[in-house]
């Protein structure tokens, strides 16, 4: 197995897609508790966290090679059907494992992400962070993505650890890990189709102060979905998570079957 994962406690599996660019380390706080009554597998995407750079071309893997990467786990791990838990990036391929293999999931929770594809102008400012990384490494990320990461109010907490534990998850990554992940996510086809015919429980939760994936357009998603449940978490933005971990993990607990 090529990617690095994490595989603890027993019981029905939650499986959790970590959001860009970021690393399994995201859900730590939700696998510590979840793992006393549950399965629990966690995983770094290709050239994030521990996981090497696989691919010999970083722009030919698109979304459907990470939904790959995904089955590959499943099929290591002997998991037949699992929760499946993303968050962002995460739920991009979420959505697209989905699609692919229904079988394969129990439960959706969704958190913070998008069923749309990228306007034009997400296109184009994804090709010039890609640019970025690779020239000057992925560090250079971070001014621009803590920004929009977190929520306002946890920008405004003093002394707080998270913006330090982002920008080093954000360190661990190599440029081409970046580049790989922004291109699958500038390709990506929109999902918005598969909404209506999504069959199992899903959760849908999504920080009140979430500006890369509005509330607004949660909601939307959430009544898209039949059997679609939506938990707003306040005081959070895109990554709730870890913004407000108590609350998320209320949330993630009402939404496991
Ligand atoms: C993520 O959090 O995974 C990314 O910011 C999502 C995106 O850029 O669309």
């Amino acid at each position: 197995m090529r990617l690095s994962y994490r595989d603890q406690g027993q019981g029905p599996a939650t499986v959790f897609l970590h959001a860009f660019p970021l690393d399994q380390t995201m859900w730590d706080e939700q696998a510590a508790s979840l793992i006393k009554e549950r399965r629990v597998v966690t995983f770094d995407w290709p050239g994030f966290g521990q996981s090497p750079t696989t691919a010999p071309d970083p722009e030919t893997t698109g979304l459907d090679g990470m939904v790959a990467e995904v089955i590959e786990l499943l099929d290591h791990l002997g998991l037949d059907q699992v929760d499946l838990c993303g968050l962002s990036m995460g739920g991009y391929a979420a959505l697209a494992l989905y699609r692919s293999f229904p079988d394969r999931v129990r439960s959706l929770i969704l958190c913070d992400t998008k069923a749309t594809a990228d306007p034009p102008a997400t296109r184009q400012a994804r090709q010039e962070m890609a640019e970025l990384a690779v020239r000057e490494g992925s560090a250079a990320l971070i001014p621009l993505m803590l920004p929009r990461l977190l929520g306002a109010s946890t920008l405004r907490r003093p002394a707080d650890p998270l913006p330090e534990r982002i920008a080093e998850m954000i360190r661990r990554s190599t440029p081409q890990g970046v580049v790989r992940a922004l291109h699958a996510m500038a390709t990506r086809t929109a999902t918005m189709d598969l909404l209506g015919s999504i069959r199992v429980p899903t959760l849908v939760v999504v920080g009140e102060e979430d500006i890369l994936s509005t509330p607004a357009e949660m909601r939307e998603m959430a009544a898209a979905i039949p059997q679609a449940t939506l938990q707003v978490i306040e005081d959070a933005g895109h990554l709730p998570n870890l913004e407000q971990p108590t609350v998320f993990l209320q949330a993630l607990r009402s939404g496991l079957p």
